[in-house]
This record gives C-alpha cells, sequence and structure tokens, in this order.
C-alpha cells in the first residue's frame, strides 16, 4: 500500500502552536478575517492588527470556534486549510456578490472552506489539495452537509501565491465540486455535498 507524505491533525488547543509556528510564517492575518463578522475598527494599526488576530484566534480555538486541519510532514506543520460551519465564518455574508448569486441550501447544513497556507519551503507540491481532502473527511465525520468555496479565477490573480488562500478552481474540480456562480470577476463560488459517514456496522 502507497504510504502518505504526509499526516493531518484538527487545530485544537493541542495543536495551537504548530499554528501558530507557521502563522508567523504567514504574516499576520491568522485567518480570521472570515471570522469576523464586522471588520476591527479603522484606524487599527498594523501591530494592533496583528496582536488582535492572534489573541482572538486562540479565544475562538480555546472555545471550539475556529476549524482546520493541519498537514505535517514528520513532525513539522507545513500547511493548512479552515473549514467551519457559515456561523463560524460569517463574513462571507457580508459579500454583496456572493448574496446576490448563492442559492439557498434548505435544512442542509452549510459549510465553508475559506483559507489555505502552505509554508513557501513546501508549495507545489500537492500540500494545499491534501490539505483540502483531509477538510472535507473532517466535514463527513461532523455529519456533512453542502460544502462551499470560492476560489480565485482570475488568472492575473491565480499567478500571486498571497491572493491564491481560497485555492484554485481545479482543486475543488478534482474533489467533484461544481460551478455555482462567478463571484464578480476574481472568484467563483463553488459547491459540493457531502453525505455523512456511515456508522459502521457491529
Ligand atoms: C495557495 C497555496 C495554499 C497552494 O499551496 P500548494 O501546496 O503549493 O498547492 P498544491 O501544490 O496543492 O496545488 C494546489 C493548486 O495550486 C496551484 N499552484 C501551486 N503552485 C502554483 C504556482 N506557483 N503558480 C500557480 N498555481 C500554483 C496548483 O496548480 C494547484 O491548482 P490546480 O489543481 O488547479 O492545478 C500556497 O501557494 C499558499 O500558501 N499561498 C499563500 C496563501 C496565503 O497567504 N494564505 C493565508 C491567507 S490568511
Amino acid at each position: 500500500m502507497k504510504r502518505e507524505p504526509y499526516s493531518v491533525r484538527e487545530l485544537s488547543v493541542r495543536t495551537l502552536s504548530d499554528f501558530e509556528t507557521l502563522a508567523i510564517k504567514q504574516g499576520g492575518c491568522w485567518c480570521i478575517f472570515y471570522q469576523r463578522a464586522n471588520p476591527l475598527r479603522r484606524g487599527t494599526t498594523s501591530g494592533e492588527w496583528k496582536r488582535r488576530n492572534r489573541s482572538d484566534k486562540r479565544a475562538l480555538v480555546r472555545r471550539g470556534r475556529s476549524h482546520a486541519v493541519l498537514v505535517y510532514e514528520g513532525r513539522t506543520p507545513i500547511g493548512w486549510c479552515q473549514y467551519g460551519g457559515r456561523e463560524e465564518l460569517p463574513r462571507i455574508d457580508a459579500r454583496r456578490t456572493y448574496r446576490k448569486v448563492a442559492p439557498a441550501v434548505g435544512v442542509k447544513k452549510l459549510w465553508r472552506i475559506t483559507c489555505f497556507f502552505v509554508d513557501p519551503k513546501y508549495r507545489g507540491r500537492g500540500v494545499a489539495k491534501f490539505a483540502l481532502r483531509a477538510a472535507l473527511d473532517s466535514i463527513r465525520n461532523k455529519g456533512g452537509g453542502v460544502v462551499e468555496a470560492y476560489p480565485v479565477a482570475s488568472p492575473k490573480m491565480a499567478a500571486v501565491p498571497e491572493w491564491r488562500w481560497f485555492g484554485t478552481p481545479g482543486m475543488f474540480r478534482k474533489e467533484g465540486f461544481r460551478t455555482v456562480a462567478p463571484l464578480g470577476t476574481s472568484g467563483v463560488l463553488m459547491r459540493k455535498t457531502i453525505a455523512p459517514r456511515r456508522a459502521k456496522k457491529p
């Protein structure tokens, strides 16, 4: 049997320090943007912004309100994929283009995949794709539902690693996502329905 080159763990109080090791390499966003219903007040300095992002992220993780899979090579954390229910990632709803085109999902739970990050040293080796598959597996384990993503569709933006945090349409197509509608000129709304994992027969 082929051995996977990477392993995954869920973001939790236990893995928070691994997440932080990587988040420092990312810059200061701490992937919290979509977790806030409203932005921080105008005039927040860059230093304050980073500190608030870090402390708010820690608080969310401690309260079990922040989900992501972390990817490891051996014991080294090398990337993540953030996912969560709609209520955990409310900022997406603030986007007018999204509200205009996103069909209602009825009684099904709505999940979102908002941010990928891979250590620059490990990019271009399928880490983000691996993280996506693991995140979808976590969603299946948590009962499934409709999963949506917002990959960057503009080739100009897709050419810049920092603008690819939403992932690419190809990554999601490979996992069976379908395009629902364009999101302005830069992105596209994609969805896939995931059935819950069936319990094993005793
Ligand atoms: C976007 C990112 C996660 C991709 O990670 P990765 O492990 O290199 O990606 P993978 O090797 O799994 O490939 C995933 C997709 O990215 C594309 N990709 C990877 N490297 C690329 C490059 N240099 N140029 C263009 N596309 C590239 C792949 O072609 C693939 O898309 P496809 O399936 O449509 O062909 C990574 O570039 C990154 O971390 N960028 C910074 C994002 C960021 O700042 N996130 C934090 C936001 S808070």
